[in-house]
């Protein structure tokens, strides 16, 4: 098999903190191999306009630490159609490009999977999302960071809740998962977590209230996954049905901000890396992840096919705090 001699690296759908170390990682680990490295901005949008520049050593200097993407980043709606995949794959390969890594979430995989079903360009996809829900990885580029961010205001809220003895119901993201409300409820100590993948029961939450109010617990933290319900609606449901203070906050999308943690810059580079590894050992149409704290790689069709489970113990846990 002929050796890859060019290979791109693109950001694509949400940002998430971390990636910029990806990225940095991913160009000096070709140069470290002789590749040439381009970068396409703005994701496949960036892409079907032919955003690619070659990409230096000095051009990912200084960014391990720094949140977002330098490549910056967006959603195409473009690219989800079969003449935008055409598109992108003349461009890449007009461009000689011969490897694709592409960091991004679910969305962005399934480009990658588009691509590669049309063309040569080997695809190897690196997850990046602060949902964490990605099969095929215990963690995805962000996740780490973006829990801690939440965790941060959460225990400032908490402060609050005591003193004014209210109730808070603060909604964090994950799109249809609640993978970083389980997290950070079960760190934070909330009094209750509801995630889309557990039915909850309104009045079952009325009846702990009650009981933790009677114990003498005059303050309680609910975090809720915006993809199981709103923290505005949870507030005016309490609000009819109790005597309590109870404020709303939407952490939003402060969530996805700030520098990265030690946790995903080591990752993203770790990833960042084994991803040219695994291009320059002729494989293709993968994508790179970590298991039990190993380096594993996956065909990245099985995102399609797989559902990423949350670990229902953990919310049996969290209970099991609060009473
Ligand atoms: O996928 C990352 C994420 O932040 C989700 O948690 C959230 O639902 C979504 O992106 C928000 O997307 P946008 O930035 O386009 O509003």
């Amino acid at each position: 098999m002929k050796p890859i001699q060019r290979i791109a690296v693109m950001t694509s759908g949400g940002d998430a903190p971390g990636m910029n170390a990806c990225i940095r990682a991913v160009v000096r680990s070709a140069l470290y191999h002789g590749l040439e490295v381009y970068g396409i901005r703005r994701g496949f949008a960036g892409l079907l306009r032919e955003e690619i520049e070659p990409m230096t050593s000095l051009s990912v200097g200084g960014i391990i630490n720094r949140g977002g993407t330098i490549l910056r980043t967006a959603r195409s709606e473009e690219f989800k159609t079969p003449e935008g995949v055409r598109k992108g794959a003349e461009i890449l390969s007009r461009y000689g490009i011969e490897g694709l890594v592409i960091i991004g979430g679910d969305g962005s995989m399934r480009g990658g999977v588009e691509l590669s079903r049309i063309s040569n360009v080997r695809i190897m996809g690196v997850p990046g999302t602060i949902d964490n829900d990605i099969p095929g990885t215990d963690y995805a580029i962000g996740f780490d960071t973006a829990i801690n961010t939440a965790l941060e205001a959460i225990d400032r809220v908490r402060d609050t809740a005591y003193s004014h003895e209210r109730v808070f119901v603060i909604e964090v993201m994950g799109r249809h998962k609640g993978f970083i409300a389980l997290e950070v409820g079960l760190a934070g100590g909330a009094e209750a977590i509801l995630i889309p993948e557990v039915p909850y029961d309104l009045a079952a939450l009325l009846d702990m209230l009650h009981r933790s109010y009677e114990r003498g617990k005059h303050s309680s933290i609910i975090v809720v996954a915006e993809g199981a319900c709103r923290a505005e609606d949870v507030k005016k449901f309490l609000q009819e049905h109790t005597p309590y203070h109870v404020r709303a906050l939407v952490l939003g999308h402060m969530q996805r901000g700030g520098s990265p943690t030690a946790f995903d810059r080591v990752l993203a580079t770790q990833l960042g890396a084994y991803a040219v590894e695994r291009l320059l050992k002729g494989h293709t149409n993968e994508m790179v992840g970590m298991e039990g704290g190993r380096l594993v790689a996956v065909p990245i069709e099985y995102i399609q096919t797989t559902t990423k489970t949350v670990d229902v113990r953990k919310l049996e846990l969290a209970a099991m705090m609060a009473i």
